[in-house]
This record gives C-alpha cells, structure tokens and sequence, in this order.
C-alpha cells in the first residue's frame, strides 16, 4: 500500500509496535530448554492482549501465530516441540494485522555458545539491510535495494538466497512490489513517496539453493549451511526511509 492519510500512517504504526513489541519479548525469551511452541504461545499472548492476529495465520492458515526457523531453517518455521539448544541461530518473523493494517519483521538469534561464523552471518544481514536503507528512495528503482543488499552480502563473502525476496505490505501481508533481494531485470518498478514495503535480506553460508521440508511449510537451505534473515516495514520518503518496526 501506499500511504494517503494520517489514519493509515497511524494505523501502521499501532501495528508494528506490535510487532515490536513481540520481536523484544521474543529475543528475550530465546534461551536454551524454550521450546518454539512456547515462544509462539507468548506472541499469541501478546497479540490478544493488543488486538492484533497473526497475518500469515489469517491469510495461509499458518499452523502458529509467529514463523520461527532454526539454523539451516530460513524462513516459515513452525513452531512445536522443537527445544533450543546452545548455539543456535534463531530466526524470529512476525507479522501482525491490527485494525486493517499489516506490518511485518524479523530478526536473528545467535543463542549463547554460538560460533563466530553465525554471529557474523547475523551481522551481515543486519548490514545489508542498512545499505539498502542509504539507497531507497523515492524515484529510485526497486532494483537499487536488491544491488545494495547482494553487494554487501557478496562483499562478506555470503549468499543471498534468490528465491525468498521482500514485498510491499500494509493492508495485507504479500502486496506488490516484489522487492528482489539481488539485482532481478524483471523487476522493473520505481520507488514512490508514501510505499510501504518489507525490506528483507535473507541469506546464507552456502550455495543459496533451498528446499522445502516435509512439513510443506518450513524453507531450509539444500546444503544444510546457516541462515540469517533480518526485516523491517518501511516507508519510502524523498530522504531516508521511515522505519516503522525499528
Ligand atoms: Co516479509
């Protein structure tokens, strides 16, 4: 969506304190013996408590109310029994609709113990998230944020991973545009003032390939390599961009 009132400017900053709200107890809760499941029964607690319903529940019949993915898991985890361990690499992704309006964020973990590779690789996301900030726009291709975010990935000596990329949101969880993590010709959309996108790097240690697990839900890497993820919602200004989960 793009941005027209104060109501919708409102309205997606009530739904991405949410979203940052659960992200903060969340990292904080992420600790060695916590099972996913309880992780996610805390974000729904939370959610209730502020009127808010997970997007991806609402919209895919996601089977929990929070994505949460372990070390080789990328993305669309689901939470259960699954018990964190010592040196795990945690992504957390919330998406929250609160009266109409959809923000949505992610972050990544390195629980105590964990290697060097994996905080660097946290780092890196983290990193090729900022660059992208210094070159959206409004007026700028949407191409400019996938170029920023695979040179810096590159330049780390990490993978972005092709086929998981950004998108705009706001009124629901998956709007145009596609927000390709790397430089896509097929991608030919210019940034505008009032956009709202979710900017999201999404990379590995390894090849980049991924596959889906038999849950048919859960993304993870082919080679079992580590990954990282790291997302806001954003607006696109003439400046720099408005980072609403932040
Ligand atoms: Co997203």
């Amino acid at each position: 969506m793009s941005i027209e009132t104060e109501a919708d400017a409102e309205g997606l900053r009530q739904s991405a304190a949410v979203v940052r709200e659960t992200l903060d107890a969340l990292e904080h809760a992420t600790r060695p013996g916590i099972t996913t499941g309880e992780l996610d029964r805390s974000a729904a607690a939370i959610f209730l408590a502020r009127g808010a319903r997970s997007a991806p529940a609402d919209v895919y019949n996601f089977p929990g109310t929070v994505l949460i993915s372990v070390n080789d898991q990328v993305v669309h985890g689901v939470p259960g029994a699954r018990v964190i361990q010592r040196g795990d690499v945690v992504k957390l992704d919330v998406t929250v609709v609160k009266d109409g309006y959809v923000a949505d964020a992610a972050r990544t973990v390195v629980v105590e113990g964990g290697s060097s590779l994996a905080r660097r690789l946290k780092a890196c996301a983290t990193a090729a998230f900022d660059a992208a900030m210094r070159v959206a726009r409004a007026g700028t291709p949407v191409n400019a944020i996938g170029r920023a975010i695979d040179d810096e990935v590159r330049r780390q000596g990490f993978t972005v991973i092709r086929d998981l990329e950004g998108h705009g949101v706001g009124r629901t969880i998956h709007e145009s545009p596609r927000v390709p993590n790397f430089h896509d010709r097929h991608q030919r959309d210019v940034l505008t003032e009032g956009l709202v996108l979710a900017v999201e790097p999404i990379i590995c240690a390894g090849s980049g390939e991924v596959v889906e697990e038999a849950d048919q839900w859960t993304i993870r890497t082919r080679d079992r390599s580590l990954a990282a993820h790291y997302e806001h919602t954003i607006v696109i200004t003439r400046g720099a961009p408005l980072l609403l989960t932040a």
